[in-house]
This record gives structure tokens, C-alpha cells and sequence, in this order.
């Protein structure tokens, strides 16, 4: 996968690059087939310094028409989930795998996956956060760089890098799923633990996922 270059910055440090200057690299993206079926680039959305990001796996209906994730009865679902982790959605980062919408919501193609990942990566560089929660197979698995799905991978954190690591359900999932609800609660409680006892990043008390 090759690196993203970004105007003026030759090899930028964490939190170096401002998220404006890597949408603007993504201008009007058409490097996938899904840049001609979107209404919208579904960017990202959140405090820019944030100590936990979110990441989703693609916009849906609603998102694609707003430009923002996880908005109308998904991004409802998620408040409240954020709120078992002790969290408010101006705390946090939200981003997606894929920032176009898959037609009809099919599952993001790998080959769509590697066109948007350049993005995604500069945005985790650049919020820095302490924590990243995945939602679904898609985000786990692009994180941990595994092809374990999120059934196995949920209910332990994950040091990868700086970053701890809380694969878990995707909301959505969880509507045919009634049962993955309860676990993906406690996936998210679990998380709201390990930040409040841990201030600052830390490498403790997580399994190591590289
Ligand atoms: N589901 C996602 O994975 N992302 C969104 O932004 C909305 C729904």
C-alpha cells in the first residue's frame, strides 16, 4: 500500500498534518468505482485531537446524502453505545473504511478497501488517538491485519503500535443479531474502563495484535 503524499509534509509526525489538508488531497476522489455512484465523500467527523476514534465500515443512505457518518437512526445507535463507554460523540473521531457508499450496502470490495486505506491511515496519524474502537469484520480486520472475524477477535483489547485496539460488533449487525447487542455493550464498557484508568497511553494489560 503506498503512502500518502501530502503537500508539504515529507515524513509527518503524529498529529503533524491537519485532517482539512488530507480531505483536501482526496479532492473529488474517483480512485474507485464507488467515486461514481456516491452523493457524497463521507470524510469524517469529530474532535480532531480526540483520545478515542471510531471506525465504521462504509456510509450508508443517510450518510451518503449528509456527508457525515454514522447520522439519522444509525448515528443514534452509536450515541448510545458511545454513552455505556462513558463517552460523548464531540469526544470522540468517527471515520469509515470506505468513504463512498457501496451500492445498495453491499460489503466494500478489497480493492475499494486499498483505495481509501492511504486516508484512513493519515487520519489515524493525524488524531493520534489513544484508543480505536472497530465496528464489524471490515474495521477490525484492516487494523489488526488479520483475517479472523469479529466473533473471535471481540472481547479483549489489542495493543497495535501506540494504539489500543476494541474490535467489536457493528451496530447494525446487531439488528439481526439481537444477541451480539449485549457483547458489543460489553465490548464498549470494557473500553470506557481501560480509559478511565488509564490517563495517558499505556501498554499494559492488552494483548499484543501485530
Ligand atoms: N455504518 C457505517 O459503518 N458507517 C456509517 O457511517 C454509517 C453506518
Amino acid at each position: 500500500m503506498s503512502a500518502l503524499k501530502i503537500p508539504g509534509h515529507d515524513a509527518p509526525a503524529p498529529g503533524e498534518v491537519a485532517l482539512d489538508e488530507i480531505r483536501a488531497v482526496m479532492g473529488d476522489c474517483l480512485r474507485c468505482e464507488l467515486g461514481q455512484t456516491r452523493t457524497n465523500i463521507v470524510f469524517g467527523v469529530g474532535n480532531p485531537h480526540a483520545r478515542v476514534m471510531f471506525i465504521g465500515e462504509g456510509p450508508g443512505r443517510n450518510e451518503d446524502l449528509q456527508g457525515e457518518p454514522f447520522v439519522g437512526a444509525a448515528g443514534h445507535k452509536l450515541d448510545e453505545l458511545l454513552s455505556v463507554a462513558g463517552l460523548t460523540r464531540d469526544e470522540v473521531y468517527i471515520a469509515n473504511v470506505v468513504k463512498c457508499r457501496p451500492p445498495g450496502n453491499r460489503n466494500p470490495k478489497p480493492g475499494e478497501i486499498e483505495a481509501c486505506s492511504p486516508f484512513l491511515r493519515e487520519q489515524v496519524r493525524s488524531v493520534w488517538p489513544d484508543m480505536i474502537v472497530t465496528l464489524g469484520n471490515f474495521a477490525s480486520q484492516w487494523l489488526l491485519k488479520t483475517e479472523r472475524g469479529v466473533t473471535k477477535l471481540r472481547g479483549a483489547l489489542y495493543q497495535v503500535g501506540h494504539f489500543v485496539v476494541c474490535p467489536t460488533f457493528h451496530p447494525a449487525a446487531c439488528i439481526y443479531h439481537a444477541d451480539w447487542l449485549p457483547l458489543l455493550r460489553e465490548d464498549l464498557a470494557m473500553a470506557g474502563a481501560w480509559l478511565r484508568v488509564n490517563p495517558e497511553a499505556s501498554d499494559e494489560g492488552v494483548k499484543d495484535g501485530s
